[in-house]
């Protein structure tokens, strides 16, 4: 059977874009193969965190989950912490990981902005994403644009170590949607939404309310044409409402294009947050459901049990591969 796995920081409000990227991708994906879907708190830790904060926010994630349409009887729901094989993989892939490779990725110069105090877990983030993946031998990975670059290198470390270890990884290849991939902060749409935006008006938060998704989509950027049309690079603000309007209604763009010719952009904001509350309301309901019931740690046990089944194999391998010698 196919596997799938994906994994979500648990840091800040999640917002729209991590649910256009890669959270609405998740839920078919359910139907056709095994998932593994993670709560990386430990890629949270590469930066500063509060740890009550951080513990909060996880629970919180697997809350959203849920709250989604993840269904426990069909995906594996885990914290990442809750495996060690994640630690210990992330070790020996870092023994085939170049430093060189690590320096390029784009996250990292952005994150890292080049400062000496970064932590050198910013620095090897990739590879423990890189191992999140392997270990479960995934085939496809439902993500947003801005993780592309990490699924190249985790597919070029798959491919040295097969070649110079020995034929241990499955190579992934990375999920991405043709209008959700990059969904862009609604206050400055030539920059992605992001958890760390300075302002609120950068995104719509997964539990923000009625009112306040109408207030942000008022504010929305857009530009003086007053022509409604899809042009990523020329309109960005008016294609990015186009976008997340088509996402959350299941319409295609060129047909709201058709539609909304002749009319303002006050009216396309206000359909677009009509559509995006559809698709939140339901969200939310379910999400305060199951953070009610405390059902969510037993999920987590669970999908923490699977997950380390498969993940046990695939350590095993490597670590033969490489010359360690088995435990008895
Ligand atoms: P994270 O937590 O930053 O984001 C979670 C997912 O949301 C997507 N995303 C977006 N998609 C469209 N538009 C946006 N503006 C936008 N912002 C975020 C991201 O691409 C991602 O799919 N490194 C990962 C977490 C991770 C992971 C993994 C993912 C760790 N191990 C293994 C896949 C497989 C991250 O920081 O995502």
């Amino acid at each position: 059977m196919k596997r799938v796995f994906s994994g979500m920081q648990p840091t800040g409000n999640l917002h729209l874009g991590n649910y256009i990227g890669a959270l609405k991708q998740f839920i078919p994906l359910q139907e056709e193969a095994e998932c593994f879907f993670c709560i990386v708190d430990l890629h949270a830790l590469t930066v500063p965190r509060d740890p009550d904060d951080l513990r909060k926010r996880s629970l919180e994630l697997a809350g959203i989950y849920l709250g989604a349409g993840l269904d426990p009887d069909k995906s594996n729901l885990f914290i990442q912490s809750h495996n060690p094989d994640h630690s210990e993989g992330a070790w020996l892939l870092q023994c085939v990981a170049r430093m060189g490779e690590l320096g390029r990725m784009t996250q990292f110069k952005d994150k890292g902005k080049g400062s000496e105090s970064v932590t050198a877990g910013l620095f090897t983030y990739p590879v423990l994403m890189a191992t999140d993946i392997l270990l479960y031998q995934a085939d496809t990975v439902p993500v947003g644009e801005d993780q592309t670059q990490h699924l190249e290198l985790t597919r070029d470390l798959a491919e040295r170590f097969n070649r110079e270890y020995d034929e241990v990884f499955t190579l992934p290849h990375a999920q991405v949607t043709k209008t959700g991939a990059r969904i862009m902060g609604l206050d400055n749409p030539e920059k992605k939404m992001s958890k760390s935006a300075d302002s609120t008006f950068n995104q719509i938060g997964l539990l923000d309310d009625p009112d306040t998704v109408v207030k942000k989509f008022k504010r929305a950027v857009t530009d003086s044409e007053n022509v409604i049309a899809y042009d990523p690079e020329n309109k960005p603000g008016v294609s990015n409402l186009l976008g997340i309007y088509s996402e959350m209604s299941g319409e295609p763009v060129d047909s709201l294009v058709e539609q909304y010719q002749g009319k303002g952009y006050g009216h396309l904001k206000l359909d677009t947050a009509e559509a995006v509350i559809q698709v939140l309301k339901p969200l939310q309901e379910r999400y305060r459901e199951v953070m009610d019931s405390g059902e969510v740690e037993s999920v987590l046990a669970k999908g923490a049990q699977r997950a380390r089944e498969v993940s046990a194999e695939t350590l095993k391998n490597m670590q033969e591969a490489m010359g360690l010698v088995p435990r008895r």
